[in-house]
């Protein structure tokens, strides 16, 4: 698969579930304005890198995109909640998302906050509608699982807690990675895996994990470098903020390596896939944020 044919079928999936996504918000009245704020951020232009995985997931163990899409939609919408409530001024204090201003910044604090819990209300709304069967059930819970204290919401709690504090602790770092980062990128490798009833769920959540570590490197990288995965973000935050990151830890040579030792053994873990080009192409997309 050449980068042009990588880019076709990243643009099918991203169509896919941008028709799908405006059908349930058309549902939605516009006339509050949580509503209007929930609406901003989701289709504030978002690189919907999660529901895409899991719809290529889902091809690649032919698993029906009826099936899948609830999930991918609830994803992207717990997803864009953290986003919102990342740039709060008690958290990131971010005044940019995706190339647009933040949504409290667009809408003041306080809808902000509402808009970030409608988002995830309306996630679990969306899905639970879809839920039949012990498999839904399970992939659901997942999903709630890992969006909650013991997940991303625990990973964001240990990255304001390490704050300022000139910390230079590789442990920690992971397990702010592995919760406020991986459990998301882990979530469209085994929700597929699960409804597709998969023995090994296991082998799904290290590929989704390590990818999640990969992400979080460039995005770290990216804070002081630029690139593909800084656009529309404020650059040099995390540096002014003296937020603990891979960069702080390992310097920019040692993450660059590391960056490059652990694409190659996700290179090595893709060999399951029947579709395993896509998500090389992928990756390789992923890392070429830095590199640029
Ligand atoms: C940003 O995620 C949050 C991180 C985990 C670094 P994305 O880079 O996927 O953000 P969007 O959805 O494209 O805006
Ligand atoms: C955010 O990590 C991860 C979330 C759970 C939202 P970052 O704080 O590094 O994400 P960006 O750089 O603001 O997108
Ligand atoms: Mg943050
Ligand atoms: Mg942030
Ligand atoms: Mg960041």
């Amino acid at each position: 698969m050449n980068k042009n044919e990588y880019l076709i079928k990243y643009n099918y999936y991203l169509n896919v579930f941008e028709d799908y996504s405006r059908k349930v918000f058309n549902k939605v009245s516009s006339d509050s304005p949580i509503a209007e704020a929930m609406k901003y951020s989701f289709f504030a232009g978002g690189k919907r890198i999660r529901p895409v995985l899991m719809m290529a997931v889902s091809d690649g163990m032919s698993v029906d995109f009826n099936d899948v899409m609830p999930f991918a939609f609830a994803l992207e919408c717990i997803h864009t909640y953290s986003l919102i409530h990342d740039d709060l001024p008690a958290l990131d204090n971010d005044d940019l998302r995706r190339g647009k201003p933040s949504n409290h910044k667009k809408f003041g604090e306080a809808m902000a906050i509402l808009a970030g819990d409608g988002l995830l209300n309306f996630a679990f709304e969306h899905c639970i509608r879809y839920c039949d069967g012990k498999e839904k059930l399970s992939a659901l819970l997942k999903v709630a699982e890992y969006s909650g204290y013991s997940g991303m919401l625990g990973g964001q709690a240990l990255d304001v807690f390490s704050q300022g504090k000139n910390l230079s602790d590789e442990q920690l770092l992971m397990s702010i990675y592995k919760k406020k980062t991986c459990k998301f990128l882990i979530l469209p490798f085994v929700v597929p895996a699960i409804l597709s009833k998969k023995e090994n769920l296991t082998l799904y959540e290290n590929i989704g994990d390590c990818i999640g570590v990969l992400f979080q490197y460039v995005d770290d990288f990216s804070d002081i470098k630029g690139g593909k995965q800084s656009f529309g973000k404020t650059m040099g935050k995390d540096f002014k903020d003296d937020k603990l990151t891979a960069v702080k830890i390992y310097g920019e040579e040692g993450l660059k390596s590391r960056i490059k030792g652990l694409s190659d053994e996700i290179l090595k873990n893709l060999k399951i896939f029947k579709n395993r080009e896509f998500f090389e192409c992928f990756m390789l997309d992923i890392i070429s944020g830095y590199e640029n």
